[in-house]
């Protein structure tokens, strides 16, 4: 199966670019986030801290999270309920920020996204994918963009979704998840050492995919 792994911090346009990159292949586009963002929203459902790893991780196994894929679209499922829009909620990012340092949270996911990567084509987005998930990528790109504009386009994607939140919420909760993701003990985010970076700053959303998908030819 070939791989392609893209990583980087939120809001550098991964899950865009990866999914129009995944269309132009014909692989699946997998979002890792998404399994994040479930666990996260199980403890804010049950009122536990996402801060704390114990409680964190005596719940565990009472979570199930999958993945679907109907018509090339992911799906998300915990204990059989579908979340795919509750993860995206700004609390659901904090949650899943938070629960994503949590080690025991990231061996529980790991699996699951090593069996979707040995048994399709896939492109798959997150923070540790070229690092800790598939480190035999065939692929490997390190996607990022200054923290104001990725903070600029998740306010207007909020804001069209019907959301209230100022812009300057949007760029503090950014600030602190890049900091939470790129400093957590176990799997920061950080570019791979075989990986190709690309800056999407000022960059157009068609000139950016373009891009990637000519680093992802060149590179198969
Ligand atoms: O990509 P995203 O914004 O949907 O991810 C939500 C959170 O999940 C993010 O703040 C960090 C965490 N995450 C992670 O630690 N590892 C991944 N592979 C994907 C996401």
């Amino acid at each position: 199966m070939i791989n392609v792994a893209i990583d980087g911090p939120a809001g550098a346009g991964k899950s865009t670019i990866a999914r129009a990159a995944a269309k132009e292949l014909g692989f699946i586009y997998v979002d890792t986030g998404a399994l994040y963002r479930a666990v996260g929203v199980y403890c804010l459902r049950n009122e536990i801290e996402t801060t704390d790893a114990e409680c964190v991780g005596a719940v565990l196994d009472k979570i199930n999270v999958e993945l679907k894929f109907i018509d090339g679209v992911q799906h998300v499922y915990l204990n059989g309920d579908d979340v795919s829009t509750e993860i995206r909620l700004p609390e659901s990012s904090m949650a899943a920020s938070n629960v994503s340092a949590i080690p025991s949270v990231r061996a529980f996911l790991f699996d699951l996204q090593r069996d979707i990567a040995a048994k399709n084509n896939c492109i798959m987005d997150g923070r540790d994918i070229g690092t800790v998930v598939l480190p035999n990528a065939k692929v490997k790109i390190f996607l990022t963009a200054d923290p104001e504009e990725r903070a600029m386009r998740r306010y207007l994607e909020l804001k069209e979704k019907g959301s209230t939140v100022s812009y300057d919420e949007v760029l503090e909760d950014l600030k602190v998840r890049d900091y939470n993701d790129s400093h957590r003990e176990i799997a920061p985010l950080k570019p791979a050492e075989d990986s190709v970076t690309h800056n999407t700053t000022g960059k157009t959303l068609d000139e950016s995919i373009k891009m990637i998908i000519n680093t992802i030819k060149e590179k198969m």
